[in-house]
């Protein structure tokens, strides 16, 4: 494994976000090393197999968002921006320098990173049995949704409930807002991509969309402004193999 530093990405156009996912990044080496300060974070995770996945989410974050910017791995600026709702320094990471933004989602052995020159969230969540899903999404979504739901067979209930819920991940982790900005505040009905107005700071409009269906995972994708095209980038198209 490995990645070749001579390989350096144009940011996407207004409108577009790019999306690389790794459906096993934990099992690759990159041979990267974190700063210092990333690293003792990783140490704090209990388990080997968070330990695993944290530093692989942090390293795949960090190669693609330094395949853009045409630096080193270890030079991107990471930065917290203050805490929508408290203020305190652990709000949405700031990824890289303007105009580029990345988000950062795991479920799992799977990250995905996407990349904008806007602000963006992207949410992925593994295609598994979820519990109850009716019971939870009347805990967490409108009345219409949870109907939308309730309204299919079995199997196609949890993939309907896992849609909606990367949908509204997606735009919240978008705002910056995380879940506490309220997953009920958002409706996440089709059709998508569904342009939303959602007065966060002096950004209000945004659009959603889902992953498309080839990648391995439920995803969707949030992206400020009235427009939103995803692009699927594979590891090797950013030189990462
Ligand atoms: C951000 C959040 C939605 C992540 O949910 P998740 O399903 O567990 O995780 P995902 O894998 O999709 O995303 C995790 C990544 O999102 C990014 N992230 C963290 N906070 C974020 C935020 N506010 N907005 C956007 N992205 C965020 C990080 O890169 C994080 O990666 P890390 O865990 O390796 O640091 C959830 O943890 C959340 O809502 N946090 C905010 C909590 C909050 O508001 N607290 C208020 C305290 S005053």
């Amino acid at each position: 494994m490995g990645y070749h530093r001579d390989v350096t990405r144009t940011l996407p156009a207004g409108g577009v976000a790019e999306v690389v996912i790794s459906d096993d990044a934990t099992a690759k080496d990159f041979d990267v090393r974190l700063p210092d300060d990333e690293e003792r974070a990783v140490a704090r995770f209990a388990t080997t197999q968070l330990r695993a996945r944290a530093r692989a989410a942090r390293t795949l974050l960090r190669l693609v968002a330094a395949s853009y910017l045409g630096c080193d791995p270890a030079e991107v600026p990471i930065r917290r921006a203050a805490c929508a709702f408290c203020g305190g320094e652990h709000g949405k990471p700031v990824v890289g320098t303007a105009p580029m933004h990345a988000n950062l989602s795991h479920a799992g052995s799977a990250v995905a990173v996407a990349v904008a020159s806007a602000e963006v969230g992207v949410d992925i969540e593994l295609p598994e049995r979820t519990g109850d899903v009716v019971r939870l999404a009347s805990r967490f979504f409108s009345p219409d949704e949870t109907a939308w739901v309730a309204d299919a067979v079995e199997v196609e209930r949890d993939l309907r409930f896992l849609r909606l819920w990367v949908r509204k991940e997606a735009l919240l982790k978008a705002t910056g807002e995380g879940i506490s900005g309220g997953l009920a505040s958002v409706g996440m009905l089709d059709p998508l991509p569904a342009r939303l107005e959602r007065p966060t700071g002096s950004l209000s409009f945004w659009t959603v969309a889902d992953l498309p269906a080839s990648v391995p995972a439920v995803g969707a994708v949030a992206l400020s402004g009235e427009r939103l095209e995803v692009r699927i980038v594979s590891l090797e198209e950013l030189g990462l193999s």
